[in-house]
């Protein structure tokens, strides 16, 4: 895996969060390379969702860094963090619910702030990528199916055009067929360059598509390294992840 620091569009290092009292990520570090997709597994309760709060500044992580492209994030307000370059499609996509599909999309939208040889996101660029969603934009983002509000939540963190997109289990409850179809926008993604942080639970979708892949047990990083190296260690996901 390269290492090279100037290279990091997100470096996470050492970082302890809780809430309250409770200790829930204990010297948590892993780094995600430019244009790379590094999957994020574990069990329920892992600290996942937490690692994503931490780095959003939804939650102040307590000690340790948070870099982006270099720069310090940690311990800013999540909306400076927004401002700075990180999407989220949160766990249970949040969108809002009593407002359309073009204002849920209006909301998140940004410019982009420097150079960039990808095109940046807008309302026609958002609706070519989910064709459905543009036959719905004036349909309230409530009356949507489980499906299209995971496209909704993925297009409003576009809109806002990350320099890193964080995206917290966007799998979770689709059927089969809307699963491979979000593994395909996701690849998608990838290849136009974006960089991209994956929380999964889906350990196949994940393994298609990361680069690295970091296992977080209990608040802590159980391991770290390339994809290739989880895949053909199935004793590893059994230990980690209790499948197989
Ligand atoms: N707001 C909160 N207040 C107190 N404890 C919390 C809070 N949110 C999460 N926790 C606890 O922190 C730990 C990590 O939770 P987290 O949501 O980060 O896990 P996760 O890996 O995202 O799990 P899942 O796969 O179920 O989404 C769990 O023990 C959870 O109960
Ligand atoms: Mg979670």
């Amino acid at each position: 895996m390269a290492t090279d620091p100037a290279t990091q569009a997100l470096a996470v290092s050492d970082v302890d969060a809780y809430y309250g009292d409770s200790h829930v990520l204990h010297g948590v570090s892993f780094a995600l390379e430019e244009g790379h997709l590094l999957g994020l597994l574990g069990r329920n309760g892992a600290g996942k969702t937490t690692c994503m709060s931490s780095i959003m500044g939804f939650l102040k992580p307590r000690h340790g860094s948070i870099r982006l492209f270099g720069e310090e994030i940690a311990g800013l307000a999540p909306d400076t963090i927004a401002h700075r370059g990180i999407g989220l499609v949160p766990q249970g996509r949040r969108v809002f619910r009593s407002l359309t599909v073009q204002e849920n999309l209006s909301v998140a939208e940004q410019r982009r702030k420097r150079a960039d040889s990808r095109p940046e996101w807008n309302f026609e660029r958002v609706y070519a990528l989910f064709p459905r969603l543009k036959e719905r934009q004036a349909q309230l983002a409530g009356s949507l199916s489980g499906g299209e509000q995971q496209m909704l939540a993925i297009g409003r963190a576009l809109m806002g055009n990350p320099r890193v997109l964080l995206m917290d289990e966007p799998s979770e409850g689709l059927a089969p067929q809307l699963v491979a179809e979000v593994g395909r926008t996701i690849a998608q993604l990838k290849a136009e360059g974006q960089s991209i942080v994956l929380v999964e639970q889906n350990i196949k979708l994940t393994l298609d598509l990361a680069d690295e892949v970091v296992i977080i047990n209990t608040g802590r990083v159980a391991f770290n390294g390339c994809a290739d190296m989880v895949k053909s260690d199935h004793a590893l996901i059994a230990q980690q992840l209790g499948v197989f």
